[in-house]
This record gives C-alpha cells, sequence and structure tokens, in this order.
C-alpha cells in the first residue's frame, strides 16, 4: 500500500496549548508518491526497512510502523503479529509527514489483515497517539486539519493539481520548529466551497502562508535556495514550505509543466531530491 506523502498547501498557526502543541488551521493534500507498506501473516510482529532512504531508520521499537503495530494489536486484542516491509522512498525528518503516513498505512494494513473490529472512532484514537500528523493520513484526501491535527474536516475536490517536490537533504526537527516560532498567531483561512479552477485555488492560497517558515529558515538555511529555486522554475504558481520543512513545493497547473520543471531541477541541483506528483484526490 502507498504510505503517500502530505503536503501542507497552507499552514496557520492560531494559538498554543498549555501542553506545548500548537492549535493549527492547515490545508493537507496527499501527493501520488510516497513509501510503501506491505504486511503478511507471521506469529511475531517484525520490520524489514527497504529503499533510497532506508539508512538511518531503525527497524525496532522507535520506528513509528512498530508503535503503529503494537498500539493496534493491543487494542484491538489481537494475538498473532506481521511481518512488515516499509520501503522508505521518502526523505526522514521532512516535513511531508512520511513518518505519520507510513503509520496510518500500517494501520490500515494490520486492519486488514487482522480483520480487526474496531468501535468507531478507535483508528482515529490510535493514530492521534502515534502523532498529531497521523489521523489525517488514515484517509489521504483534501482535508482541512484544526486543532493539534485532530480536527480532520473533508477539504475537496480540488482542481487539478500538480506538485514539485523538493528537499535540500537536511533533516529538519517538526519540534524544533515549532519550538522556534514567534511573533503573532493567524486566522482561519478556509474556504465554504471548493474552488473550481486552478487559478481560483491559487487566488486563495495567496491569500494564505506557511506560518513555520521563518522559523525552519533559522533552523535549516537552505530552503531560502529550496524556495528561490522553485520560485524562478517555468509554470511554478506558487512555491512553498510544507509542515516543518525542510520539503518544499512548488504548484503547477498540468503534468508537462511540472516533469520539464523536475527535469531542470534535478540538473541544476543534483543533489537534492526531486519529484514530481499530482495531488491525489
Ligand atoms: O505529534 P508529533 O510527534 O508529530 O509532533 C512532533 C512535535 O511537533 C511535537 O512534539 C510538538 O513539539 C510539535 N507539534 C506542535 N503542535 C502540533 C504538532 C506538533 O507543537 N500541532
Amino acid at each position: 500500500m502507498l504510505a503517500p506523502a502530505k503536503v501542507n498547501l497552507y499552514l496557520h498557526v492560531l494559538g498554543k496549548r498549555d501542553d506545548g502543541y500548537h492549535l493549527l488551521d492547515s490545508l493537507v493534500v496527499f501527493a501520488g508518491i510516497g513509501d510503501e507498506i506491505s504486511a503478511s501473516e507471521c506469529a511475531e510482529l517484525a520490520l524489514t526497512i527497504d529503499g533510497h532512504f532506508a539508512d538511518g531508520l531503525a527497524a525496532d521499537q522507535t520506528n513509528l510502523v512498530l508503535k503503529a503495530a503494537s498500539a493496534l494489536r493491543e487494542q484491538a486484542g489481537v494475538r498473532t503479529g506481521a511481518q512488515i516491509r516499509l520501503t522508505k522512498n521518502l526523505p526522514l525528518a521532512s516535513g511531508i509527514g512520511g513518518g505519520s503516513s507510513d503509520a496510518a498505512t500500517t494501520l490500515q494494513a494490520l486492519t486488514g489483515l487482522w480483520r480487526c473490529d474496531l468501535l468507531p472512532g478507535q483508528l482515529q484514537k490510535i493514530a492521534l497517539a502515534l502523532g498529531a500528523d497521523v489521523p489525517v493520513c488514515l484517509n489521504a484526501k483534501p482535508s482541512f486539519v484544526g486543532g493539534i491535527g485532530d480536527e480532520i474536516a473533508a477539504a475537496g475536490p480540488l482542481p487539478s493539481v500538480w506538485l514539485l517536490l523538493a528537499n535540500p537533504g537536511v533533516a529538519t526537527p517538526t519540534a524544533s520548529v515549532f519550538k522556534k516560532r514567534s511573533g503573532p498567531y493567524s486566522s482561519h483561512a478556509r474556504w465554504n466551497r471548493p474552488p473550481a479552477t486552478f487559478d481560483g485555488l491559487l487566488r486563495h492560497l495567496e491569500g494564505t502562508r506557511n506560518d513555520l517558515t521563518p522559523a525552519a529558515l533559522e533552523i535549516t538555511p537552505a530552503i531560502a535556495d529550496v524556495l528561490a529555486d522553485l520560485a524562478a522554475l517555468p509554470h511554478c504558481a506558487l512555491a512553498r514550505l510544507s509542515g516543518s520543512g525542510a520539503t518544499c513545493f512548488g504548484l503547477f497547473e498540468d503534468e508537462q509543466g511540472t516533469v520539464e520543471a523536475e527535469q531542470l531541477l534535478r540538473r541544476q541541483r543534483p543533489g537534492w531530491w526531486v519529484r514530481a506528483a499530482r495531488i491525489m484526490m
């Protein structure tokens, strides 16, 4: 199963809770690329990891995939295990929800494999306990995310949109970025009715931001280069940071323009991770 990359088209920070978590308003979409999760029957719980970004990721209980599997097994009263395979295609700690999407996809895969009989909302609860971003990854459709990530509302359907994702190869820890964020809080920016055209979507996004950008730039200055290089590509309508970074995205109207921009940016920045993808509906 695909564990798709999660992209925040905008991310407003509305406030902060007493426990340090931030209240958000974000438009989250999923790209048609990501990690891969598969699971087969096995007496024990076991994880193997392969793929381009497998190095530096431990296949032990610190891995969110195994944490998700253990939590589901316990809460659903399952007695068997599973052999899980994670193919890590997305860069680590990069603001596109790789670990969260892996965890959510693991929950989906194992719910099927183990034929779990869960109460309504139980899977969402297990997901939230694994990370603030995990619940929205369970459904992987355009969504408005509120609260600390746990309040989810459908945002689509969106017009056809293409993304060019670019990451300079510098891990950027989410907790550090949130901790560094300062300045005034933003307000909600949701629409009542989804825009019908690419231009309509663009106009809406132009009135929004990613409020984590200044803090992420302090921690990972290379983000400035990523944003500038994306914005300079032909046909790129908007360039912005996703999540806490360092991955940024360019917004494009059509596939051809995105693929040409992907080839150009790869030539200009051979050391970066650069991927074109369509938004999943
Ligand atoms: O929940 P998760 O482990 O994905 O979040 C990583 C860190 O990001 C949290 O420990 C917290 O410091 C910060 N965070 C936050 N507000 C959110 C989500 C995450 O401050 N809504």
